[in-house]
């Protein structure tokens, strides 16, 4: 029987692994973590993470052939291919902060499968990696005496949160990055027949390492500067009588543009994008390619100014003055469907709300207690309320901020009789119908499109 280890139980870990269980039932699973809570969480009915779906995967494999353990040597010892699937977070310090990523956990795991591992293995990269990791990853894993070979693969994830279920069923494609050399394609081999258990061969895209590290960076690139374009547009839309749906539905409807992608909003958030656009521009920069790098920075510079173009507006339209006014944001999440709250343009919004003095409520059917750490530094002036017509209640302002199907289905005629007047909606998703919220008598102010207003 073929034994799986991964490294890392968290957004991407557990659901992959998760899923190769699931449709392997020939293959043992076992998903190691340092950190206890969590592994104890997904042997739980209460999985550390949100994922519509997943219980349902988790729950069919899990003690058949999908374990989870907190025995990290263990579980290296008796596998013969290993995921390492741990957290790469932009470096805070040193060289290439604020860009580069973050390898500590990384490597500290390669030492790991170096020192314990007693028999040859595969290593699958799955975490998001600069170019080139898998070079320094095999120098550590063959460093010193060792008669364990060790052969590398990277295998970039490309689930989004909040679909994890529906992507690892059914993905676009998967892809593979393996030496050219005979052990090189052998373990390629490998793991292309793990996942033809369920995905057509057509789909499993092969590679060279580089390109396959490289391919993940740009895919994520590409996604973000899709959103920042949109976003860049949303403004001059404000700015003149254009309104930005308008024009997303025109482009979108050019097959060479097509027309996911291109909805506007308060920005991008989530743990990828941004961190993967710096990571490609330090690599540019690394190279000396500076108007590469210059070309992306933009991606991520575009993305701030829409977060603070949207509290600003904020600000303007409310007299200029948010001080001691209460403002319920509905929705923390960085997207629908996921509590996660890394990255999450909400962050920035609170923490420039609360700037201003505003009286912040933050309400999120999933993502209160990611929240409250997140603002952490900002609990004084922060109320958290689940029930949104709770945290409306007496505010003059409520801000959308994720675009949480629950939000579309609210009464807001409710939620208009509770509030201060004038009571003022920035809808930061463009989701709900503005002409009916004006009708009610809102002050209405979305993206790329004009406002609606009773003032004069
Ligand atoms: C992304 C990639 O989609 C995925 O392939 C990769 O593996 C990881 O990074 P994720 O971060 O989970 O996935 O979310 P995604 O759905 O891509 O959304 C990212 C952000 O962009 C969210 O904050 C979302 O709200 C925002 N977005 C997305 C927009 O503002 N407008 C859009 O049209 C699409
Ligand atoms: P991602 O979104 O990439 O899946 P997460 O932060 O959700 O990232 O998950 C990464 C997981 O990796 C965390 O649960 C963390 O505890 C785990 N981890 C980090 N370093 C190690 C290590 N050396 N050994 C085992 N697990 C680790």
């Amino acid at each position: 029987m073929t034994k799986i280890c991964c490294i890392g139980a968290g957004y991407v870990g557990g659901p992959t692994m998760a899923m190769i269980a699931k449709k392997c039932p020939n293959i043992q699973v076992t998903v190691v973590d340092i950190n206890e809570k969590r592994i104890a969480a997904w042997q739980s009915d209460d999985l550390p993470i949100y994922e519509p779906g997943l219980d349902e995967v988790v729950k069919e494999a899990l003690g058949r052939n999908l374990f989870f353990s907190t025995e990290v040597d263990q579980g290296i010892i008796d596998a013969d291919i290993v995921f390492v699937s741990v957290n790469t977070p932009t470096k805070t310090f040193g060289e290439g902060a604020g860009c580069a990523s973050d390898l500590q956990y990384w490597e500290l795991c390669a030492r790991r499968i170096k020192e314990v591992s007693t028999s040859d293995k595969i290593i699958v990269e799955k975490s998001t990696l600069p170019v080139r990791t898998a070079e320094a990853m095999e120098r550590v894993l063959h460093s010193g005496q060792s008669t364990v070979h060790f052969e590398v693969l990277s295998n970039p994830e490309f689930l989004a949160e909040g679909t994890a279920v529906a992507d690892l069923e059914n993905p676009d494609r998967v892809l593979i990055g393996g030496h050219e050399t005979p052990s090189g394609q052998k373990a390629l081999q490998t793991l292309v027949e793990i996942y033809s258990n369920w995905i057509p061969r057509e789909r499993i895209l092969t590679a060279n390492v580089w390109s396959a590290e490289l391919s993940k960076l740009t895919a994520n690139a590409f996604l973000a500067q899709r959103v920042s374009s949109i976003n860049a547009i949303s403004a001059l839309c404000e700015a003149t009588e254009a309104d930005v749906s308008e024009v997303a539905h025109a482009i979108g409807t050019d097959s060479r543009i097509g027309p996911k992608f291109l909805k506007a909003s308060i920005g991008f958030g989530g743990s990828c994008f941004k961190k993967d656009i710096l990571n490609l521009v330090y690599l540019c920069e690394s190279y000396g390619l500076q108007e590469p790098a210059d070309y992306w920075r933009q991606v991520v510079t575009m993305n701030e100014y829409q977060e603070m173009r949207f509290v600003r507006n904020m600000l303007h339209s409310m007299f200029n003055t948010i001080a001691g006014k209460r403002i319920a944001i509905f929705g923390f999440a960085f997207k629908a469907d996921t509590g996660d709250t890394r990255e999450s343009p909400a962050i920035k919004v609170c923490r420039e709300l609360a700037a201003e003095r505003a009286s912040v409520v933050v309400s999120d059917p999933k993502a209160i207690e990611n929240a409250k750490i997140e603002l952490a530094e900002e609990l004084e002036q922060m109320e958290f309320e689940e029930d949104p017509y709770a945290a409306a209640n007496g505010a003059h302002a409520v801000a959308i901020l994720t675009d949480w199907k629950e939000y579309k289905e609210l009464d807001y005629q409710r939620v208009y009789d509770s509030m201060a007047k004038p009571a003022f909606i920035f809808d930061g998703r463009n989701m709900l119908d503005h002409q009916a919220l004006f009708d009610i008598g809102f002050e209405v102010y979305s993206i790329g499109k004009g406002r609606k207003t009773h003032l004069k």
